[in-house]
């Protein structure tokens, strides 16, 4: 095991540590220092007549890091399982990615793991467990994330929604019993009965009239897909999965994100507004008010000229390239889906075999990881992905390290994603650049689908 840095500088004041000094400089650390511990928590949604429900979270609630900013997190697991941490969207080292298994070891019970990098990206991203990952999500494991901009944009707020729904049962606590129930698994995953914002049930977000706002839009959810609607004001899509737009876009309708997608506005409050008035989920049957502004009169006065875009990220040039691999993935299987076989550890299985492992979802006939990387590739060759949607569910697509671009006619043209929504039979290519070497995981983040089967993963190699 490696040793830590506490450890190391014992060691070598008692002279026990005979590393050459070049070893030794590598341990000396310049960046930001934070301590990041995960524990249980309580919340009393239902109000005071319940227990209070018992998840699990972190002794923060929002990670603010800074863009170009090496920072070293240390993260103290003291919960009564082993878990990761995974940086989902920043493109980081391959070490540092956090997935349990493929990246690291997991993290035992009172162990702690240093994650080190540097965020690239300034943006909204979000940490996750990526170990036993459909339980510890279900149980709150996440927070989110804001690297800001190396130089401070203006807008007169910033605040941020995180949407998440939990499955409570009848008496009030978190469902364990239905997590794994492989029914849910081979549709559209599980789904809660209960929804927060910022692990609040309809929180008030204090807001000044005639201001501008920065929101910052999260779905933490396993399976729900979210659709978020702000009524009655005049809202600019920014930026999207941490990436800024080339030009702030008007929001029209509702806003839509699958699982782990995330988007920045600018919402200008109006000038008249005072009280409280809702911000809507719309996904389901029933308008449902997540959460309220509260606004409080002001006497200011947003100019109604659109936003100005972000600074951009360093994102590579993709049209500069011709694609040194362009592959298909197909997803099969899932309810409905005609699943015949798949390949499962090595060995091909009839669907009844595979459902007694938990597996019903495939990509390319494999269900889980495959032994052989779906692609390899050197740092800097454009890739290309035709991913077939053969199911009958809609899938939230995320890829590890990097950004892609897509072709696909749900999303505004442009953009980047780290995860991608994908309808029932819908097909899109994917474009992306390898960057970091190392193992990279693509798989659907509707995190039960993830479990039984969909994901994958490819190689790059410098
Ligand atoms: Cu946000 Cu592999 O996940
Ligand atoms: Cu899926």
């Amino acid at each position: 095991m490696p040793l830590n840095r506490r450890e190391f500088l014992r060691l070598a004041a008692t002279g026990l540590c005979a590393l050459p000094l070049g070893i030794q400089a590598r341990i000396v650390y310049a960046g930001d220092r934070i301590e990041l511990v995960l524990q249980a928590e309580q919340s009393n949604w239902l109000g005071d007549q319940y227990h209070p429900i018992d998840l699990w979270g972190m002794d923060q609630k929002v990670l603010r890091l800074k863009q170009n900013q090496a920072v070293e997190i240390v993260v103290k697991n003291e919960l009564p399982e082993a878990t990761s941490l995974h940086w989902h969207g920043l493109r980081i080292e391959n070490a540092m990615d956090g997935v349990s298994g493929l990246t690291q070891r997991a993290i035992n019970p009172g162990e702690e793991f240093v994650y080190r990098f540097t965020p690239q990206d300034a943006g909204t991203f979000w940490a996750h467990t990526h170990h036993n990952t459909y339980q510890q999500l279900a149980r709150g494991l996440y927070i989110p994330m804001i690297v800001e901009e190396s130089s401070p944009v203006s807008v007169d707020q910033d605040h941020l929604l995180v949407l998440d729904d939990w499955r409570l049962n009848k008496g009030g606590q978190l469902d364990l019993e239905s997590l794994g129930n492989m029914h849910e698994w081979s549709h559209g995953g599980r789904m809660g009965n209960v929804l927060t914002i910022n692990r609040q049930f309809q929180p008030r977000i204090q807001v000044s009239a005639g201001t501008r706002v920065r929101l910052r839009i999260l779905n933490a959810a396993n399976s729900r897909v979210m659709a978020v609607e702000l009524p009655e004001t005049s809202a600019w899509i920014l930026a999207k999965d941490g990436q800024p737009l080339k030009v702030p876009v008007v929001l029209q309708g509702s806003l839509i994100l699958a699982p782990a997608e995330r988007y920045d506005l600018i919402v200008d409050i109006p000038a008249e507004w005072k009280g409280e008035v809702p911000i809507y989920e719309v996904s389901t049957e029933q308008r449902f008010a997540g959460a309220y502004w509260y606004v409080s009169a002001s006497n200011a006065l947003i100019g109604r000229s659109p936003p100005t875009r972000l600074p951009s990220n360093p994102m590579p040039q993709l049209s500069k390239k011709k694609p040194s691999q362009s592959i298909q993935l197909k997803m099969e299987g899932g309810a409905m889906g005609g699943l015949r076989k798949a390949v499962y550890q090595t060995q091909s299985m009839e669907v009844r075999e595979l459902i007694q492992h938990k597996q019903i979802w495939a990509l390319n006939g494999v269900a889980n990881l495959p032994d052989k990387p779906l692609l390899s590739a050197k740092t800097g060759d454009l890739i290309e992905i035709e991913i077939i949607n053969n199911t009958r569910w809609p899938h939230g697509m995320h890829l590890h390290g990097h950004h892609f671009q897509a072709d696909s006619a749900r999303y505004i043209e442009g953009l980047w994603h780290d995860t991608l929504l994908m309808e029932q039979g819908e097909k899109t290519v994917i474009s992306f650049q390898a960057e970091e070497p190392g193992k990279w995981l693509l798989h659907c983040h509707m995190i039960e689908h993830q479990a039984a089967g969909m994901v994958t993963w490819f190689e790059v190699t410098t």
